[in-house]
C-alpha cells in the first residue's frame, strides 16, 4: 500500500484512495472494470493512430494488441488508477484514461475518447475528475508529458491551468557497435536491482527535487520497463546514470552527458530494437547534437511536459529525461 494514502480513505483494492463515480449530463466516470478492457483498447488504439495519422506521425500502437496490452498492464499497475467514461442509457464506453499515483508527483494519460463522443467535453469532464481525485487525496502535484503536435488537447490542458514547463524531443533508434564500443573501458551496465531503488531515488531528487520511488523500485519488476544502472569502473562502479526504460513510461538520470552516451550505447548495444527516449533539446544541446549527428538517432516528434499544483523546478545538477509520465 502507498504510504501517502491517508487511512480515513475508502481505499480500492490496490490501497489507492477510491472515488465515487461522477455523473455527467449524458455519461459518468467510474472506476474501469476488467471487461471495459477491450472496448478501453480500441478507443486507445484507434484514436491516437487517426490523429497521428491526420498530422503525418508514425502510428502509435502497431495492433490492437499492443494497445489492449497496454490497458491490461495499467490496469493492474499496483500504482494506477484506471477510469472510464460509460454513457447512460447504453452502457457504451466513451473513452478511458489513468493516473499514476504511486509516489509525490501524479501523472494522467493516456487520455482517449471514441471519436463520435469527441468534443463533447468529456476530456475535460476526465481531467476535472482525476484533478479532483488528488486534490482529495492530499497530493494535488500533477506532471504529464502532452503530444506537441496535437493542438486540441493542448489547448485543453492550458484552460484547465496546466503550465508548459519543457518541450521534450522524442527519439528512437540504436547506436551501433562501434559507437557502443568507445565506452566500455570506462562503463558496464547491469539491470537494477531493488535495492539500488533508494540510490537511483537520490539522484533523482536531487536533479528534480521530487520523490519517486515507488515508480523506480517498481520498474525492477521488468513489467513494462527494462531498468538498468551505469557503472563508473574509475569510481569504484559507482551509479552514474540510471534509466528505467527506454519505453514508453521509463525516466532516465545521468550524471553527465558521457554517462547519457554511455547508458544509452551500452543497453542499445544488447537489443534488437529501436529504443524511445525524451530529450530536453534546449537544455542539452549537445545531447542533441550527439544523438542525430553523431549516434544517428531519429526524431520522432515534439512533446510538452505540463505540470499543475505544487512547486516546478527545473532540473539541476544532473541530466534528466522524463518518460511518458513526467
Ligand atoms: C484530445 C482528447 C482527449 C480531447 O477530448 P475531447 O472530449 O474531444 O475534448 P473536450 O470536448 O473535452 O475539450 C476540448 C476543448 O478544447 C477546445 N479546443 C479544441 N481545439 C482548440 C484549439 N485549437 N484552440 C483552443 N481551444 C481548442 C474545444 O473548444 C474544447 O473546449 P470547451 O470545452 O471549452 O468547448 C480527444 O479528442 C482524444 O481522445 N483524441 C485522441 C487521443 C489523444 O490525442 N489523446 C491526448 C494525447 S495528449
Amino acid at each position: 500500500m502507498v504510504s501517502t494514502i491517508i487511512n480515513a480513505f475508502p481505499v480500492n483494492l490496490k490501497g489507492l484512495y477510491q472515488k465515487l463515480p461522477v455523473e455527467y449530463l449524458n455519461f459518468q466516470i467510474r472506476d474501469m472494470r476488467e471487461e471495459d478492457i477491450p472496448a478501453a483498447a480500441q478507443i486507445l488504439f484507434q484514436t491516437f493512430n487517426d490523429f497521428n495519422s491526420t498530422v503525418g506521425l508514425p502510428k502509435e500502437w502497431e495492433s490492437l494488441d499492443q494497445a489492449a496490452g497496454i490497458v491490461s498492464i495499467l490496469f493492474n499497475h499496483p500504482f494506477y488508477l484506471a477510469w472510464v467514461a460509460e454513457e447512460k442509457g447504453t452502457g457504451r464506453i466513451l473513452g478511458s484514461n489513468f493516473l499514476d499515483f504511486g509516489d509525490q508527483v501524479s501523472a494522467p494519460g493516456p487520455l482517449s475518447i471514441t471519436t463520435d463522443a469527441q468534443n463533447l467535453r468529456v476530456g475535460r469532464a476526465f481531467m476535472d475528475f482525476f484533478k479532483e481525485y488528488c486534490i482529495e487525496a492530499g497530493k494535488p502535484e500533477i506532471r504529464f508529458v502532452q503530444v506537441g503536435n496535437n493542438a486540441k488537447s493542448f489547448a485543453l490542458y492550458s484552460s484547465l491551468g496546466y503550465i508548459p514547463r519543457e518541450t521534450l524531443t522524442m527519439v528512437s533508434g540504436r547506436v551501433s557497435p562501434a559507437i557502443a564500443r568507445l565506452y566500455r573501458n570506462r562503463y558496464h551496465i547491469r539491470r537494477m536491482l531493488p535495492e539500488d531503488a533508494d540510490y537511483c531515488n537520490h539522484m533523482y531528487q536531487n536533479c528534480v527535487g521530487v520523490d519517486r520511488y515507488h515508480d523506480i523500485r517498481n520498474s525492477t519488476s521488468g513489467i513494462l520497463y527494462q531498468p538498468y544502472v551505469l557503472l563508473d569502473r574509475s569510481e569504484d562502479d559507482k551509479i552514474a546514470a540510471y534509466t528505467t526504460g527506454y519505453s514508453l513510461l521509463g525516466h532516465g538520470i545521468y550524471a553527465t552527458d558521457e554517462a547519457f552516451q554511455a547508458l544509452f550505447s551500452l543497453v542499445s548495444s544488447q537489443t534488437e530494437q529501436d529504443l524511445v527516449f525524451h530529450l530536453m533539446a534546449q537544455r542539452y544541446p549537445s545531447l542533441l547534437l550527439w544523438s542525430i549527428r553523431d549516434a544517428k538517432l531519429k526524431v520522432v516528434r515534439q512533446q510538452i511536459l505540463m505540470s499543475h499544483g505544487g512547486e516546478y523546478r527545473s532540473p539541476e545538477g544532473a541530466i534528466y529525461f522524463p518518460g511518458m509520465a513526467y
